[in-house]
């Protein structure tokens, strides 16, 4: 009877963790499905536009970096799953490894970011001088702009002037344009008990020094406010990191755990 039952014991015996197995699973399945809905969002994205201003100012179409972000996620992913369904040690080593590298790719982008700041700022600044320049050209475009402008209470990259990077806002005399020496809307501040917003309140303000613009519009550039932010938002910017990386390490760790536990079991039935 101990005989039998210990036989039983031992067939029914596996190194291999159901929780560390079906977890590592679930998750990458999450992160799978994930995947594809960014692709989607990518191709909707790629398949609405007509025009290339997108790619005119950030080098690359965004919903290009979508559609290819979500792709190399869908592959890790697929890696992950079947590698942890199967207990097959080949796709496991494949997904840990890759998600080790996207893991050290994002770490040296950040690093080299905090420690050449200045140059970050560079870069965006020329981001944004090119979607001051298309913001008529590109409603996606006027849309980010008007929002960064609205959120972080700013106007231009350097200040307001940077409004003349644009055609239809440009200062100098003899412009044709309606809105010669304007800013947009979205630098208006808002006056207390004003039920209708005036959509004008930026008309003439480039013309304006910086005290009297300072009156109708904010005038500051968001470069300064968006250094002013993340240095207020420390927290923040910690967290997202953390949520970022946090599924990354988990998934190493996990699948390095279950790749151990199945070369056990590979090696007790042997
Ligand atoms: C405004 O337009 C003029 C004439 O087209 C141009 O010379 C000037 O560089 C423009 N201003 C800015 C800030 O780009």
């Amino acid at each position: 009877m101990d005989r039998t039952q210990n036989l039983q014991r031992a067939e029914t015996f596996s190194f291999i963790n159901p929780w560390i197995r079906y977890s590592l699973f679930f998750f990458s399945f999450l992160f799978w499905v994930l995947s594809l809905l960014i692709v989607a969002i990518g191709v909707y994205a790629k398949v609405q536009k007509a025009t290339d201003t997108m790619r005119d100012t950030f080098l690359i179409d965004p919903a290009i970096i979508l559609i290819a972000v979500g792709v190399v996620m869908f592959f890790i992913t697929f890696c992950g799953c079947i590698g942890a369904l199967r207990d097959n040690i080949r796709l496991l080593n494949v997904f840990s490894l890759s998600l080790t590298l996207v893991f050290l790719t994002q770490l040296a982008i950040a690093v080299l970011g905090f420690f050449y700041s200045e140059q970050t700022r560079d870069a965006l600044g020329k981001f944004v001088k090119k979607a001051i320049v298309h913001y008529r050209d590109d409603l996606d475009l006027q849309n980010l702009m008007d929002y960064i402008q609205k959120e972080f209470k700013c106007c231009g990259w350097n200040e307001y002037t940077d409004w003349s990077w644009n055609l239809y806002f440009n200062c100098t005399q003899g412009n044709p344009s309606m809105e010669r020496c304007a800013v947009p809307f979205s630098c208006c501040t808002p006056i207390p008990g004003e039920a209708v917003i005036n959509t004008m309140c930026g008309f003439g303000v480039q013309a304006q020094n910086y005290l009297d613009a300072d009156k109708s519009i904010y005038p500051v550039g968001c470069a300064d406010r968006a250094v002013l932010w993340i240095e207020s938002h420390l927290l923040l910017v910690g967290a997202l990191a953390l949520g970022l990386a946090l599924p990354q390490i988990a998934g190493i760790v996990l699948s390095q755990i279950l790749i151990t536990q199945i070369r056990d079991e590979i090696s007790s039935v042997l």
